[in-house]
């Protein structure tokens, strides 16, 4: 970003480092960073995701943003990239796994990734003397809540998947690590970000069969897959099945430039805050299913079957802190994330 100090005429460039910003929520975020004046530079070792986004992030905000691709686990790449690279004011940290289902399957491989890659990230920042990370956190710290919607301060549950669990130790670290390393660092906890960016140059890319509703939901409604599931609809809900709180991925991604500019105006209240990133509604997933076919005129073909092992009944957000404190509030309606989510999947299928 271009400062132009009123006394001096100093211009002063705001450098921002996105970990994962090749991924689905980084990709967005490193869109609204760019089309605010700030500078990105993009770390993915392309886990999860492919070289291309650069260049549809380029063609939406004539951007194209630096881009290193390396392994956030090796430390030795870290610290290189980090000695080479030392004009950078705050991080973003998304890289990481992300797969519920997966992390049951391959613990250590979520463990190790989750977990090394922020313990690399910390380290070298704090040997740098880079002040500001947000961290990519998530609802699922909180398991099934005593009490909705669920506030920051309720407590973490056991976690039900090794995924969640890394979530609440990444938290922990931070929490513990802060202080020494003279950081400062907001950990966002994201409820169920979906959509896309209303271009359709970018969105979620997910590999094989997805576990999540809305990837599900579109392939089903063009065609790839011949029916959706609806897990459960005798839960004690208005309609039997599971409430969740659905947010669009560009509030989400502007909800990280609004703790960034937190931290970098000194306005933390501490020097590691936490804030949920929800819209505060909660939608069952037979209301999701009813937006998707009014906004897209299709029917889509989908059963209810029994309930899928590990997930809760309900959850959706208190977001006063967020709206209050962080002075950021999700303005997209579940009609606008369904509808940029089918526009996602049409421009997918029309690549092909
Ligand atoms: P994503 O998989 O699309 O993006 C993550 C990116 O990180 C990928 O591009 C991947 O290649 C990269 N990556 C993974 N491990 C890496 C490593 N060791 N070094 C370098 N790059 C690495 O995921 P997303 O949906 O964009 O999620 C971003 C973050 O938000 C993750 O931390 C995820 O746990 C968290 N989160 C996501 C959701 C969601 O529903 N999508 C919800 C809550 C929290
Ligand atoms: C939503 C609802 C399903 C698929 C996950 C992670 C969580 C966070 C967000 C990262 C549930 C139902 C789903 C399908 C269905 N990610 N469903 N048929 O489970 O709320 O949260 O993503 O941090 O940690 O657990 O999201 O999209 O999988 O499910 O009926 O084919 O849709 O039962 O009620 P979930 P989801």
């Amino acid at each position: 970003m271009t400062i132009k100090n009123n006394d001096t005429h100093i211009l002063i460039f705001v450098k921002i480092l996105v970990t994962g910003g090749t991924g689905y929520i980084g990709s967005h975020t490193v869109v609204e960073l760019q089309q605010k004046g700030y500078e990105v530079v993009i770390v993915d070792n392309l886990s999860n995701s492919t070289k291309d986004v650069i260049y549809s992030i380029e063609k939406i905000s004539g951007i194209l943003p630096e881009f290193h691709q390396f392994d956030l686990c090796d430390a030795e790449l870290t610290a290189k990239f980090f000695t080479e690279n030392k004009n950078i004011d705050g991080v973003i940290h998304f890289a990481a796994f992300k797969s519920v289902g997966e992390s049951m399957d391959f613990p250590l491989k979520y463990y190790h990734n989750n977990l090394k890659s922020l313990i690399n990230l910390l380290k070298c920042m704090g040997d740098a003397k880079i002040k500001n990370l947000v961290f990519s956190s998530s609802c699922t710290v909180y398991g099934q809540p005593d009490i909705l919607p669920v506030t920051e301060t309720a407590p973490f549950k056991k976690a039900f998947s090794p995924y969640g669990h890394t979530k609440q130790i990444c938290e922990e670290i931070i929490e513990h690590t802060i202080d020494i390393y003279g950081l400062k660092a907001i950990s966002l906890r994201y409820f169920n970000p979906i959509g896309a960016h209303g271009s359709a140059l970018i969105g979620e890319l997910p590999l094989g069969v997805p576990n999540n509703l809305i990837p599900f939901l579109t392939q089903t409604a063009i065609g790839k897959r011949e029916c959706l599931n609806v897990f459960g609809h005798d839960y004690n809900t208005p309609d039997g099945t599971c409430i969740r709180d659905y947010i669009h991925v560009v509030d989400i991604a502007l909800a990280h430039i609004s703790a960034l500019e937190r931290m970098t105006n000194n306005k933390s209240a501490a020097n590691h805050e936490v804030f949920n990133l929800g819209t505060g509604n909660g939608f069952t997933v037979l209301d999701v299913i009813r937006t998707f076919e009014k906004v897209s005129g299709e029917k889509l073909n989908y059963k209810l079957v029994d309930r899928r092992s590990g997930d809760i009944e309900k959850v959706w957000a208190d977001t006063q802190l967020a709206n209050n404190v962080l002075g950021w509030k999700a303005a997209r309606s579940l009609k606008d994330m369904m509808l940029s989510a089918w526009k996602w999947e049409k421009q997918l299928k029309s690549k092909k």
